[in-house]
């Protein structure tokens, strides 16, 4: 009796045991791989927006990507208040998605102006700028906005103009593979360079279009075919690229840096 008690108490100790060193090699593993996990999200970052601006190419190592990014591309920061650059924060370390959870840095949309359904809105924001003989080229700005199962997060690069595409994608989403992953097909983001994002008058024009664009039509250069079977996330794409590209997104930026007075 004595001594089946004995074996149960020891055979508990071994399990408690062998729970405790796997314990701590899964946590020294997640401690010692986070730096590793923050460099990859960051590359794999720098690498969507070097594809997105038509720089570099896919099959870039690591090394050339960061490298190619820091002797290419600078991050300046940019208050969406006042639609101006800003150096309340550093460009390189401020994180625009962690600030849209902070109450100090973000605040809460109306439900009627919220039509990307983001929520909170930060009120600073990292945007990337190319330059070339002193002139802006390129000007990368980040997206985000929900589809049908999940927020997708991405960028659209503009020419110099601020007006031709020169590029679109997200770099995260959750969307249906073959259904609203294909937001993520070559083909279908190879439509977008070229488009233009206002027309004539200045007005926010751009638009994803259910059943596929009228070539002929004098609007079809603002727009893109919606995707066959994702209606829904279609729709996330065009409503989010219309919140940050309009009034109460990068819409106020845009004019002022038109005007020089950004
Ligand atoms: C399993 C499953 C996954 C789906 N995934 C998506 C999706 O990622 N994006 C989307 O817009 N529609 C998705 N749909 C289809 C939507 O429910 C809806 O039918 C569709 O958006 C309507 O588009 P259509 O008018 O082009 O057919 C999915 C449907 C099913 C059954």
């Amino acid at each position: 009796m004595s001594s089946q008690k004995e074996s149960t108490v020891r055979t508990l100790m071994v399990a408690l045991l062998v729970c405790l060193v796997c314990s701590v090699f899964v946590a020294g593993a997640a401690v010692a791989l986070k730096p590793t996990q923050v460099d990859n999200r960051l590359l794999d970052k720098q690498r969507s927006i070097l594809a997105i601006a038509g720089l570099g190419d896919p099959g870039m190592s690591s090394s050339q990507v960061k490298e190619m990014f820091k002797g290419t591309v600078s991050a300046k920061l940019v208050d969406l208040q006042t639609g101006k650059f800003s150096d309340a924060r550093d460009p390189l370390t401020f994180d625009p998605l962690k600030a849209s959870k902070d109450p100090k840095l973000s605040s809460v949309l109306p439900g009627a102006e919220d039509i990307a359904s983001i929520k909170r809105m930060e009120r600073y924001s990292t945007v990337y700028v190319v330059e070339k003989n002193g002139e802006l080229d390129t000007l990368i700005m980040p997206v985000r906005g929900y589809g049908l199962w999940s927020t997708l997060y991405g960028f659209i690069a503009v020419k110099g103009d601020l007006n031709t595409v020169v590029g679109m994608g997200f770099y995260q989403h959750a969307e249906t593979p073959g259904l609203g992953g294909e937001v993520d097909n070559p083909k279908w983001k190879g439509q977008w360079p070229g488009k233009t994002l206002f027309d004539e008058d200045g007005k926010l024009a751009v638009q994803i279009v259910k059943g596929g664009i009228d070539a002929q039509s004098p609007q079809a250069v603002h727009q893109v075919d919606g995707l066959a079977g994702a209606t829904l996330t279609s729709k996330g794409v065009d409503n989010l690229l219309n919140f940050w590209l309009g009034e109460n997104g990068f819409g106020p930026f845009i004019a002022n840096l038109r005007a020089g007075e950004a």
